[in-house]
C-alpha cells in the first residue's frame, strides 16, 4: 500500500479542507475557511437550488429531530422505519409517477443495490464510459461482465446491443447511464436511448442524481414519463440540499429489492431528520416547478458569456459548467487564481476524469447574487493566457 501511495504524483494528491457556511449576513452561497481573509462565493457545491439552508427544510428536519431523534437506530426491516420514511416514499412515487420508491442512506448504496438487483454473474452490463463510480462498484459486486459505450453515443450503444443479442439472444442485459453527468455537464438523448434499450429487450437504469430538481418537467428528471426506464436512482445530496437517496421502480422490482437487497437491509434507515428535510424540499419543488428552468436559463447565459470570453463553450444545458483546461497543473493554477479572487471552484483531475482533460468544474446555484458572472469572468481573466499558464 505504501508503495502504491508513493506512486501517486504530488499534483494528483487530494487533501481535505474544511469550509463553514459564512457567518456574515451576506447571503447563503458563501463558504469560509478558518483564518482565511475572505468568504468564498460557492461555485463548487451541488446545492443547486440553495435548499440546504432553506428555512422550511431546516424547520422540517428540526421538528423530526425533536420527535424521532437523530438516527433511526436500526435497519428499515427491524425497527428503523418511521412514518416520515413511508410518507417520503409515497410522495416521491406519486411525484415521479412510479409504483414504488425505496429510500437508502446514500446514492452510493442505492446504486450498488440497483445494479445488484438487475444483474448477476450471467449478465452483460453496457455502461456509458463516464458513468459514476458507484455504478461501477455495483457491477463489480454483481459479478456481471462490463462493456463501455462511448459517452452519450447511441450508435455505439446500438452496435453493442446488436452484438450482444447476436452472441446471446436470450442473455441478461442491463444498460446504465446518467441523465446529467456531473463532471461533463452533458445529458444523453434519454427518450431515444430508452427506446433503443427497449427494442433490444435490455432494462435501463438511469442515475438522476444531478438532474433531479433541476431538469425535466417540474424538476422531475429526464426519465420522467419514460415507461421504458426500469429503474431511476435519485439522491437528496444535490438539489434536495440534504443527504440520502432513493430508487424508483415498479412494484415487483421494489418488492425484490426489499426482500433481497443487502444494501437496503443491512444498514440503518435513512436518518429521520434527513427524510423530513427531503420531504420539505420536495414540497418546495412542487410549489416552484419553474425553479430548474430558471436555473438552466441562467446557465445558458453563463455558457454564452464564457464562450464569448474565449473559453471553450461548456457542454450541456444544466447548472454544471466544466471549463476544459487539459493539463492538471493549469487547472489547479486556475482554481487558485479564482480562490484568490474570492471564488470557490474545484479543479477536477484524473482519475476522476480521463487523462488530459483536467477541468475547472463551475456549478451554478439559484441563490448566486447578481453580478456573480461578471466577477467570475473578471477573475478568470484572459482565456488564452489562462490556458497557457
Ligand atoms: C452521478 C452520481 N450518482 C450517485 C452518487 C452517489 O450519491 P450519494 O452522494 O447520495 O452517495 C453521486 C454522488 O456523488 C453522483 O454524482
Amino acid at each position: 500500500m505504501s508503495q502504491a501511495l508513493a506512486a501517486v504524483p504530488a499534483e494528483r494528491r487530494r487533501a481535505l479542507r474544511p469550509y463553514s457556511p459564512a457567518s456574515s449576513a451576506k447571503g447563503r452561497p458563501f463558504l469560509e475557511q478558518l483564518e482565511a481573509p475572505q468568504a468564498l462565493l460557492d461555485l463548487a457545491s451541488n446545492d443547486y437550488l440553495g435548499l440546504s439552508r432553506h428555512p422550511a427544510v431546516l424547520a422540517a428536519a428540526a421538528a423530526e429531530l425533536a420527535a424521532s431523534g437523530l438516527g433511526a437506530g436500526a435497519s428499515r426491516l427491524v425497527s428503523g422505519t418511521r412514518p416520515v420514511h413511508l410518507a417520503l416514499e409515497a410522495a416521491l412515487a406519486a411525484w415521479l409517477d412510479r409504483e414504488r420508491v425505496l429510500l437508502f442512506p446514500s446514492g452510493f448504496q442505492a446504486n450498488l443495490a440497483a445494479v445488484s438487483a438487475l444483474a448477476d454473474r450471467h449478465s452483460l452490463v453496457l455502461a456509458d464510459r463516464l458513468i459514476h463510480h458507484s455504478l461501477l462498484a455495483g457491477v463489480r459486486t454483481s459479478g456481471a461482465r462490463l462493456r463501455r459505450f462511448a459517452h452519450n453515443n447511441l450508435a455505439d450503444l446500438e452496435h453493442q446491443l446488436v452484438t450482444a443479442r447476436r452472441d446471446r439472444p436470450h442473455g441478461r442485459l442491463l444498460v446504465l447511464c446518467e441523465s446529467l453527468y456531473s463532471m461533463e455537464g452533458t445529458s444523453p438523448p434519454l427518450a431515444e436511448l430508452a427506446a433503443l434499450c427497449a427494442r433490444h429487450n435490455a432494462p435501463l437504469l438511469v442515475d438522476e442524481a444531478h438532474a433531479l430538481g433541476v431538469l425535466g418537467p417540474g424538476g422531475r428528471g429526464l426519465a420522467y414519463g419514460l415507461r421504458e426506464v426500469a429503474l431511476v436512482c435519485g439522491t437528496f445530496g444535490k438539489a434536495f440540499g440534504g443527504g440520502g437517496a432513493f430508487l424508483a421502480v415498479d412494484e415487483p422490482l421494489g418488492e425484490w429489492l426489499l426482500q433481497s437487497s443487502g444494501a437496503f437491509r443491512y444498514t440503518p434507515a435513512l436518518a429521520p431528520p434527513l427524510a423530513a428535510g427531503a420531504l420539505a424540499a420536495l414540497e418546495l419543488l412542487k410549489g416552484e416547478p419553474q425553479a430548474g428552468v430558471a436555473l438552466c436559463q441562467r446557465a445558458a447565459r453563463w455558457r454564452e458569456a464564457l464562450a464569448a470570453a474565449g473559453w471553450p463553450h461548456p457542454a450541456g444545458e444544466g447548472p454544471i459548467l466544466p471549463l476544459l483546461v487539459g493539463d492538471d497543473g493549469k487547472a489547479l493554477a486556475l482554481q487558485q487564481r479564482l480562490e484568490a479572487a474570492g471564488l470557490l471552484t474545484v479543479a477536477i483531475r484524473p482519475p476522476t476524469v480521463p487523462e488530459g482533460t483536467a477541468r475547472l468544474r463551475l456549478v451554478l446555484r439559484a441563490d448566486l447574487p447578481i453580478g456573480s458572472r461578471d466577477r467570475l469572468l473578471a477573475a478568470l481573466g484572459d482565456a488564452e493566457e489562462g490556458r497557457r499558464q
